[in-house]
C-alpha cells in the first residue's frame, strides 16, 4: 500500500455541495497534486463534518479550512509545501 504524507478531506456532504464544494474539488486535487509531490497527497471525499454552516469544508495535512473558495486554493498549497 502506497505511503501518503498529505491527506486531503474534502467534505462531500450535501450543505458543502450546495454552497460549491463541487467547484473546490474539482481544482484542489488537481493543483495538490501538481504542486506537491503527487505521490504524497491522498484525497479522501467525507461524509458530512458537521461543521455545515461553515462550508465549503476541507481538512489538508490535519487542517481544517472552512468556506474554502477557488480563490483561496493557491494560499492553501503554498501553506503545505
Ligand atoms: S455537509 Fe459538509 S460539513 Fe456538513
Amino acid at each position: 500500500m502506497a505511503k501518503h504524507n498529505k491527506l486531503l478531506f474534502v467534505c462531500v456532504g450535501k450543505d458543502c455541495k450546495k454552497k460549491g464544494v463541487k467547484k473546490v474539488f474539482s481544482q484542489l486535487p488537481k493543483d495538490a497534486k501538481k504542486r506537491l509531490n503527487k505521490s504524497d497527497v491522498r484525497v479522501v471525499e467525507t461524509k458530512c463534518l458537521d461543521l455545515c454552516k461553515r462550508g465549503p469544508n476541507v481538512i489538508f495535512d490535519n487542517e481544517f479550512y472552512s468556506k474554502v473558495t477557488t480563490e483561496q486554493i493557491e494560499a492553501l498549497l503554498k501553506k503545505h509545501e
